[in-house]
């Protein structure tokens, strides 16, 4: 991470500027960024309030692909999750700053990320998610994966760390604590991930930029 991060200074505008420029860097560099302090105060503000105060009703025990025997399910994540709509200020804000991420990395990178879809995530005390991709060679409609962290005061001794691979020799690259503000991208089909078990109520958001996958028998429209 460089010694700009966290500090600020210049205009809400600015730092974002100089953050997708960072996040463009990392990525044609190693392939995955981790920033912390990355998202704006107000943003972050909306969504952590947001995150806490949504009725539990709404979040539902997260699915893995096409996986449908619960019993697995159990054994490989346990978080719950809820989809984001853009109902609200603090979803259609997120959304925003995504769709000018996508912009950026479109313009610098020629990505040609088409759509983005996003979930909160709550992992209770002691939920993990077992090593995974987040996409796979041959189905690779999700290119980048996205993961914020809302956990206001998260200490190093709470856990829930999220754990990078390399996908060529399984060493682990990054170990990066669920704190606030800090954000991670990674290509999609390239690193595969686990969450550890934390022993605090563990939320963030993630979100994968997808391409379009449109042919002429099947239409794949934006979430
Ligand atoms: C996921 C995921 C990582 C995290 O939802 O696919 O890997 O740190 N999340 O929450
Ligand atoms: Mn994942």
């Amino acid at each position: 991470m460089s010694a700009r991060d966290g500090k600020s200074v210049g205009s809400a505008d600015e730092r974002e500027a100089i953050l997708f420029d960072e996040i463009a860097q990392d990525i044609a560099t190693q392939g995955y960024s981790i920033r912390a302090n990355a998202i704006d105060a107000r943003l972050m503000q909306l969504l952590s309030e947001h995150v806490v105060e949504m009725p539990s009703s709404q979040f539902k025990r997260a699915g893995i692909g096409r996986e449908e025997d619960h019993t697995l399910e159990d054994s490989i994540r346990g978080d719950e999750i809820c989809w984001i709509s853009g109902e609200c200020e603090a979803e259609t804000a997120w959304l925003g700053w995504a769709e000018s991420l996508q912009q950026y990395l479109n313009r610098r990178l020629f990505l040609g990320l088409f759509s983005f879809e996003s979930h909160f995530a709550h992992y209770a005390p002691g939920d993990f998610y077992k090593k995974h991709q987040d996409a796979f060679d041959g189905d690779a409609n999700r290119i980048l994966s996205v993961v914020i962290y809302l956990n206001k005061q998260w200490r190093e001794e709470d856990g829930g760390e999220l754990i990078v691979y390399s996908k060529e020799t399984d060493e682990s690259l990054a170990k990066v604590i669920p704190g606030y503000g800090t954000l991670v991208i990674f290509l999609s089909e390239e690193f595969p991930h686990e969450v550890l078990p934390a022993t605090q109520d563990r939320y963030s958001i993630a979100g994968w930029f997808r391409v379009n996958t449109s042919n002429t028998a099947r239409v794949d429209p934006p979430k």
